[in-house]
């Protein structure tokens, strides 16, 4: 991909391995909401990939300016124009969706916001649909690598309200908004992908 458009190393190389699971997971046709979209690597790269699905990139006002090029450049026929959503502002601008998937937000946004956008998809997510939500994760307080540790200060040392959140407050979390922890996949470089559910 040309140089020339917002870039990320670490989506070059979680991107495929990512995908291999959302196959699986994403497995009938519907809308997919992606939210904080970034550099729109994942957009372009899942969107490409899974012709069956329509993929609605979103991300907070002051960052969806960054994936628009790419995903302008790219001009797949299956990426709808991205919107503006900030997940603690109501209300939001998708109301319907079957999938959503999110990447690496849960430890930059504030924990508040990480309950505004469980509640709000919760609240959306129909009974066949899936969120998954892939990044770091502690389990038990514990870092699950020496790298996500200094990962997590380097977050913190920037802003108090970043950090790698624990799976079990997240799993609790979900549970309080009708969303079951119902797979969670070890993935490279320390990361994991958990996929919540509607409770049945
Ligand atoms: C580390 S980047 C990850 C981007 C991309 N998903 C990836 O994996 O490379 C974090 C993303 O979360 C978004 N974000 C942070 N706070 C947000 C909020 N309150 N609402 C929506 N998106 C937010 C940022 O704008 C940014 O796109």
């Amino acid at each position: 991909m040309s140089a020339h458009f917002p870039y990320s190393q670490a989506c070059e190389n979680n991107k495929a391995p990512i995908l291999e699971r959302l196959r699986e997971i994403f497995d009938t046709p519907g809308r997919v909401l992606e939210v904080g979209t970034g550099t729109g690597q994942h957009a372009v790269h899942f969107a490409q990939a899974m012709p069956h699905l329509q993929w609605q990139p979103t991300d907070h006002p002051h960052a969806v300016d960054t994936c628009r090029p790419r995903l302008a450049h790219a001009a797949l026929p299956n990426i709808l124009p991205a919107l503006e959503l900030d997940v603690a502002t109501s209300p939001w601008p998708v109301e319907s969706f079957t999938w959503a998937f999110s990447a690496n937000t849960a430890h930059i946004m504030a924990w508040e916001e990480v309950e505004q956008m469980f509640r709000n998809i919760g609240e959306r997510l129909p009974k066949d649909g899936a969120f998954c939500l892939y990044g770091p994760f502690n389990y038990q307080g514990r870092y699950t690598s020496e790298s996500n540790r200094q990962f997590d200060q380097h977050l913190k040392a920037n802003a108090a309200h970043m950090g790698i959140r624990d799976m079990e407050d997240i799993r609790t979390l979900a549970e309080g908004v009708g969303l079951t922890l119902s797979e969670d996949h070890t993935m490279p470089a320390n990361n994991r992908l958990l996929v919540f559910r509607k409770h049945s």
